[in-house]
C-alpha cells in the first residue's frame, strides 16, 4: 500500500478525516547516517534528523520532491547533536540523543517523541499522522493556484495530550494561551480597528510553545508559504499543523524549559542583536511631524518640559512625494542642518522607509531599480505595479541578494543626513488596490536566478526588506549598531530587526491586548518589540496615555506614535496631572535603563525575551497560567497593567517567593491573590525579594549625565537572590572583543544578617558609573554595623523610608558588604 486514505480504512475515521486528506502509508527504509534517517513512504521522501540532543527535524516531500531545507528563518550551520543512536526494530526506527527519542513506526509511517522520562510529546495521531491535501480542498487565499509548482497542501497531525496548553505563535492579540485556537500565519496589514478576532496580523512566526505537565516542547513549521496550526480547535483530542507549499519542514524543541525551548529555537533562527543604548529610552513619532520647524519645536517642547526622550522618528511626510530615500526640499530645506541640531540636543533621529518605490522617470532610485532589473514581476515579466502611498509604486525583490544589495546602500544619504535609525515599513507587503491587500499569488520573485511565486515568500518579504537594510547599515557604518524597526517579519526576523506591532488604536481594549501580542511575540522569538503607546488610530484620552505609557515604560521598544488628524498625544497635550505623571513614568524608564539593557544581553545570549509570562518562571504553577493580564519584566518585577478606564485597583497573582510592592514597599508572601491599588502614575509593580535592580541617575537622553552613581536597590528578606549588572560602551563592538562588563550581585539574609557579594567583574570595560549606591529597602531597623570585607564603612539609615544606603566605588574585584541588624 503507498498512501493509505483514513477514509477508506474505517468507518470512525470517515467523520473526522478531513476530506481529500491522503494520510502516509507504509514507509521503507532508504538510508541512515550518523544522525538521519531517510525513508520512502510511497512516492514521498521523509527524513527525520537529530540536529542537537533537543531538537529534531522532520522533512516530508511528498509527489517525488526532492528534500530542501532552504529557509529565510533558519542560520545555515553544523548542528551537533551529540552522541547518536540509531535503532532499527521490529516496524519501528528509533533515533536517541542524550535527551530525547524519535519513534518512527514504518506502518503506516508516524512519528512520535519522548523524554528521558519515557513521557510521549508531538506524537503524530495514530490515524492521520502525515499527508497531504488534494488540491480541491486545498483552502486559497485567492483565485490562482498554480499547483505545478506548489505541489499540494501538507499537514502533520499530533495528538493533543491531555492538558497541554499551546502559545506563541507570533504576533497575536486575543488570549495569551492559543489551546483550542485555528491560527493562520498570512501577513497582512489589517483594516483599521482590528479586534482580537483579527487572527493575522503583519508578522508571522509559525512557532508554538507547549507546556504540558510543567514540561515544555515547541514545534516551528518553516514555510514563507501560507501556514495553518489547529490547535485542538477542530478537534479537542488533535492538533494540526499545515503548510501550502508543497514540502511540510518542521522542528521539535524537546525543553523541558521554556528557556530550553528557545533557546534551541533562537539558535537555530538567530537572536536578537544587542541594541545601541540610546535605542531603549523613549521614543516620540506621530504621522507626521511635517516641516522641520515642527520637528524642532517638539525638540525644545521635550527639553524645556523636562521630560524624557531619546528619539524623534520622521514619517513619511518628510519625503519628497512619498519618494523613499529622499527629502521634501521645502519642508526640510536642510536635513543635516536639523539633525546636527537635534544631535546637540540628545536627539536621535529615525527615518521611515516603505517597500514600494514610486513610478517616476525622474526619480533615479525607481530608473536605477529597473535599469538593474530588481523589481517583482508580473507573469508577463513586467514590473510588477500597485498604489501605496506616492501613488503607482513598484516593488524591489528582496528574495534577490542583489535587490537587497542595492536597498542597504541607498541608505548611505539617509546615515550622511545624520539619520541614525531606519524604521521600515508597509513591508507585508501592504498594498492600496484594493485597499488593506497584498500582492496577487502569481506575482513572481525573480530571486536573482531562483524565481518563486509570492506565494511561496510571501511571509518572509518583510524580514527580507529588514534584512537588506541591517546588512546595509552594517556595512555603511560597521563601528555602530544598527537600529532597523519593522511593521512585518517572517520567524527569524528578531535577528534583523525589531518589531513594533503596526496600527493599533487609542482604545482601552488595544491597550489591553497589546500585552499578551508582547507576550507571545516575546515566546516566538522575538524579545525586543513594542506597540504605539497611546494607540495609532482614533484620539487618545490623557487617562488612556498615561495608563499606555504606565505599561509602555517596561516595554522593550517605548515609542509613541499616532495617526494623522487623529488629536495630538505628545506627553504634555492633556495638561495636568497628566503632563507631570508621564514625565514621571518616563524618568522611571530612563531610569531602568541598566536593568533593561542587561536583559537585551541576556535576550541577545539565549534568546529569553524582556516581557515574560509568568508560567515562564513558574511552569508548575497552574496559577500562573491563568494571570496572563500580567508579566514578569525580567525575572525580577512583576507588573499589573491597569487596562480599564476609571479603575484604580486590580486583582494581581503574586506567584511563590517573597514580593515587594515598589511604591508602597509592602511586603507579599507568594503564591497569593492580592489587591492592588494602581493610582494613575503609580502603576502596580512588585519587585523579588534579595533581587538587585540596578538603576541610574534620572536622565533626559543617554548621555546627558555621567551614570553616577549606579543605585542598586534590594529588598532583603529571609533566602537568597542573584542578579546579574551587564554594562558596555552602549553602542559598538567592542563587547565581542571581552570588553563589557558582567558582575553577579548576590544577597543572603539569615536571622539578623545580609550579606551583600558584589562579584568581581568578568570582562574588560570600564564601567559608566564610578560610584555604586547599593539601597537596602524595607529595611525595618538599623543595622548595627555594616562591613567591608571586614573594614567598617559608612553608611546611612532612613528611619521613616527604612532604607539603609551604603555608597561603594564601582572596582572591579569582589565586594562582600554585611549589614548586622540590631
Ligand atoms: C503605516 C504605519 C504607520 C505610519 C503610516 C504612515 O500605517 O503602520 O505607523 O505612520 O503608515 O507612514
Amino acid at each position: 500500500m503507498e498512501m493509505a486514505t483514513p477514509a477508506t480504512t474505517s468507518a470512525h475515521l470517515i467523520s473526522l478525516s478531513p476530506l481529500g486528506y491522503h494520510a502516509l502509508g507504509t514507509a521503507s527504509m532508504l538510508e541512515t547516517t550518523t544522525s538521519k534517517v531517510c525513508l520512502r513512504a510511497g512516492s514521498a521522501t521523509v527524513e527525520v534528523t537529530a540536529l542537537a540532543p533537543d531538537l529534531f527535524r522532520v522533512g516530508f516531500f511528498p509527489h517525488g520532491r526532492p528534500a530542501s531545507y532552504g529557509s529565510e528563518a533558519v542560520i545555515p550551520r553544523e548542528w551537533e547533536p551529540g552522541f547518536v543512536t540509531i535503532r532499527e526494530g521490529e516496524g519501528e526506527v528509533t533515533i536517541a540523543t542524550s535527551v530525547a527519542t524519535a519513534h518512527l513506526s514504518l506502518d503506516p509511517l508516524r512519528i512520535g517523541f519522548t523524554d528521558q522520562a519515557g513521557r510521549a510529546f508531538a506524537t503524530d495521531d495514530p490515524e492521520l499522522g502525515m499527508g497531504w491535501l488534494t488540491p480541491e480542498q486545498a483552502p486559497s487565499l485567492d483565485m490562482v493556484n498554480p499547483l505545478a509548482i506548489l505541489g499540494t497542501p501538507t499537514r502533520v497531525y499530533k495528538r493533543h495530550q491531555q492538558g497541554a496548553r499551546y502559545f506563541g505563535c507570533g504576533e497575536r492579540t486575543g488570549e495569551l494561551e492559543k489551546t483550542g485556537t485555528h491560527q493562520l500565519f498570512w501577513n497582512i496589514d489589517p483594516p483599521r480597528g482590528h479586534t482580537a478576532l483579527q487572527n493575522n496580523l503583519y508578522v508571522s512566526i509559525p512557532f508554538t510553545m507547549a507546556m504540558a505537565d510543567g514540561q515544555a516542547w515547541g514545534l516551528f513549521l518553516d514555510s514563507p508559504a501560507r501556514v495553518e496550526f489547529d490547535l485542538a480547535h477542530e478537534d479537542s483530542q488533535r492538533s494540526w499543523f499545515g503548510a501550502e507549499n508543497g514540502d511540510l519542514v518542521y522542528y521539535v524543541f524537546c525543553g523541558p524549559t521554556p528557556q530550553a525551548v528557545l533557546e534551541r529555537y533562537t539558535e537555530l533562527t538567530g537572536r536578537t542583536p544587542l541594541p545601541p543604548l540610546w535605542s531603549l529610552g523613549n521614543g516620540q513619532s506621530r504621522f507626521s511631524y511635517e516641516t522641520a520647524e515642527e520637528v524642532r519645536a517638539l525638540a525644545r517642547a521635550f527639553r524645556e518640559r523636562d521630560i524624557p526622550c531619546d528619539t524623534l522618528y520622521l514619517d513619511i511626510d518628510c519625503l519628497d512625494g512619498y519618494r523613499v530615500f529622499t527629502w521634501d526640499n521645502t519642508r526640510f530645506p536642510d536635513p543635516e542642518g536639523l539633525l546636527s541640531e537635534l544631535r546637540e540636543m540628545g536627539f536621535h533621529v529615525v527615518c521611515i522607509v516603505d517597500a514600494g518605490v514610486k513610478v517616476d522617470e525622474n526619480y533615479e532610485v525607481y530608473t536605477e531599480g529597473r535599469e538593474r532589473d530588481l523589481y517583482c514581476k508580473t507573469p508577463q515579466g513586467d514590473d510588477y505595479q500597485n498604489a501605496v502611498w506616492p501613488g503607482v509604486c513598484v516593488f524591489p525583490d528582496f528574495t534577490n541578494p542583489q535587490a537587497r544589495a542595492w536597498w542597504g546602500d541607498l541608505h548611505q544619504g539617509l546615515l550622511d543626513a545624520g539619520i541614525t535609525g531606519i524604521w521600515s515599513d508597509m513591508n507585508e507587503p501592504a498594498l492600496f488596490i484594493p485597499l488593506n491587500s497584498t500582492m496577487p499569488s502569481d506575482v513572481i520573485h525573480p530571486g536573482g536566478g531562483k524565481a518563486r511565486l509570492h506565494t511561496q515568500v510571501h511571509n518572509a518579504y518583510g524580514s527580507l526588506m529588514v534584512q537588506a537594510a541591517r546588512e546595509g547599515l552594517l556595512r555603511l557604518r560597521p563601528q555602530q549598531r544598527p537600529f532597523v524597526i519593522s511593521r512585518s517579519g517572517y520567524a527569524g526576523v528578531q535577528r534583523h530587526a525589531l518589531i513594533w506591532t503596526g496600527d493599533n488604536s487609542s482604545t482601552w481594549e488595544h491597550l489591553a491586548m497589546s500585552l499578551t501580542q508582547l507576550l507571545n511575540l516575546g515566546l516566538s522569538g522575538v524579545g525586543w518589540a513594542g506597540t504605539d503607546v497611546g494607540g495609532f488610530y482614533g484620539d487618545t484620552s490623557g487617562e488612556l496615555l498615561t495608563r499606555w505609557t504606565e505599561f509602555g515604560i517596561f516595554q522593550p521598544f517605548c515609542r509613541n506614535h499616532s495617526e494623522k488628524q487623529t488629536r495630538h498625544q505628545e506627553p504634555w497635550v492633556f495638561g495636568e496631572p497628566y503632563t507631570s505623571t508621564i514625565r514621571d513614568l518616563l524618568k522611571l524608564r530612563q531610569r531602568l535603563l541598566p536593568y533593561l539593557y542587561t536583559l537585551f544581553a541576556e535576550c541577545h545570549r539565549t534568546g529569553a525575551p524582556l516581557l515574560r509570562p509568568l508560567f515562564w518562571h513558574y511552569p508548575e504553577d497552574t496559577d500562573a497560567y491563568g494571570a496572563s493580564d500580567q508579566f514578569l519584566c525580567g525575572d525580577a518585577l512583576l507588573v499589573a497593567p491597569i487596562t480599564r478606564p476609571g479603575a484604580e485597583y486590580r486583582h494581581v497573582y503574586l506567584p511563590t517567593g517573597t514580593w515587594f510592592h515598589y511604591w508602597t514597599g509592602e511586603r507579599f508572601e507568594g503564591p497569593a491573590h492580592i489587591l492592588a491599588h494602581a493610582p494613575l502614575g503609580q502603576p502596580a509593580f512588585y519587585v523579588r525579594a534579595n533581587t538587585a535592580i540596578p538603576l541610574w541617575p534620572a536622565m533626559n537622553y543617554v548621555g546627558q549625565a555621567p551614570a553616577d552613581p549606579l543605585t542598586l536597590i534590594l529588598y532583603p528578606a529571609p533566602g537568597s537572590g542573584s542578579a546579574t549588572l551587564y554594562e558596555d560602551a552602549g553602542d559598538g563592538y567592542a563587547y565581542t572583543e571581552g570588553e563589557d562588563a558582567r558582575r553577579a550581585i548576590l544577597c543572603e539574609v539569615e536571622d539578623k544578617l545580609i550579606r551583600v557579594t558584589l562579584g568581581a567583574q568578568e570582562g574588560t570595560y570600564a564601567s559608566a558609573s564610578q560610584r555604586f549606591l547599593l539601597e537596602l529597602r524595607e529595611v525595618s531597623t538599623a543595622p548595627a554595623e555594616i562591613n567591608l570585607g571586614d573594614q567598617p564603612i559608612a553608611w546611612y539609615y532612613d528611619h521613616e523610608q527604612r532604607r539603609v544606603s551604603i555608597n561603594l566605588a564601582a572596582t572591579a574585584h569582589e565586594q562582600v558588604i554585611d549589614i548586622a541588624l540590631s
